[in-house]
């Protein structure tokens, strides 16, 4: 383990380092060189059945729902499908409204998680398509999906997901996009923006993990005593807070919970205190005022803001 380690002290360490080859791979054949397309050859839906598709059922375990959840924003956003989000645990228990236009996706690092296997065959045995985004060749998901998008970030050794995570969102843009394109539902201008983005996202992975380590450290090290902490964001940044607050929770068993910023108000401000670390994800972007305007109501109760 140690020579597989290298100069790392652990592999979630090691893990977080390999995310800016993981993007790459990830990406790696799937964007056409003017940036104008999303090539998916391994979903072998023509651009009719994909028209077809009257919805998208999302299900996963833990941090791939996390990544599903930005899947089913991104979906709805650029192609237009409605989108229904599970996690799999409890799926095959609600009687899900599947049927044969329906697409399901299923999320999976490992591709062997029981739950998420279930959801597959109780969508399967109502009559929808399955589409499999998972880490590991030949895995049982792989092989019982209609289709797989594999995330290529190599193996993850480290019980907290990171590189496979963050290749599982690369993994739900380019579907999003794909989706989009072959549906005629997404702008050209737009697709190419954001392929455009997706291929700058490998550099600004390494960026952030060469210039901001220190500063995360500090943060961390601030945070470090607390016995809870707070995650909010908007869109997809709420999606992120929650895979923030189930990271905190798993790595350093400190309780930590992720809300919807505008829902803060609605309750759970109640727990804010000055002993209470608020994480607030707020980039730039039409939801940044929205968003600062939340982390202001945060503030008032002496809430600390990192
Ligand atoms: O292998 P899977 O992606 O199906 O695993 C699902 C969850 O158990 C997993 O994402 C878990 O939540 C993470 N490893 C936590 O960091």
């Amino acid at each position: 383990a140690s020579l597989e380690l290298g100069p790392y002290r652990h592999f979630m360490q090691k893990e977080i380092h390999e995310q800016p080859k993981a993007i790459r791979d990830t990406l790696s054949g799937r964007i056409s060189d003017d940036n104008s397309r999303v090539v998916l050859g391994e979903v072998g839906m023509t651009a009719e059945q994909v028209k077809a598709i009257s919805k998208i059922a999302i299900v996963a375990c833990g941090t791939a729902s996390h990544a599903g959840l930005v899947g089913k924003y991104l979906i709805e956003k650029l192609a237009r499908i409605p989108v229904e989000w599970d996690v799999a645990s409890e799926y095959r228990y609600k009687d899900p409204m599947v049927d044969q236009q329906t697409l399901c996706i299923v999320i999976s690092q490992s591709g062997e998680t029981a739950d998420t296997l279930a959801a597959l065959h109780e969508a399967r045995r109502r009559g929808a398509k399955i589409l499999a985004v998972t880490n590991v060749v030949g895995s049982s998901i792989a092989r019982a999906a209609d289709w797989v998008v594999y995330t290529w970030a190599g193996p993850e050794i480290a019980v907290a997901s990171t590189k496979a995570y963050t290749t599982q969102l690369v993994a739900m843009s380019l579907l999003a996009i794909w989706l989009g394109q072959q549906n005629g539902n997404l702008d050209a201008g737009l697709a190419h923006e954001l392929i455009a983005d997706l291929r700058n996202l490998s550099a600004q992975a390494s960026s952030v993990i060469e210039h901001q380590e220190e500063a995360i450290h500090e943060a961390a090290e601030k945070l470090a005593h607390s016995e809870d902490v707070f995650f909010i964001g908007r869109n997809l940044d709420y999606a992120v807070a929650l895979e923030g607050q189930l990271k905190l929770k798993e790595i350093s068993y400190i309780h930590a919970e992720g809300y919807a910023a505008g829902e803060m108000k609605h309750g759970p401000i109640a727990l804010i205190d000055d002993n209470v670390p608020v994480i607030v994800l707020a980039p730039s972007g039409p939801l940044f005022e929205k968003t600062v305007s939340n982390m202001q109501e945060v503030r008032a109760r002496g809430g600390k803001i990192v």
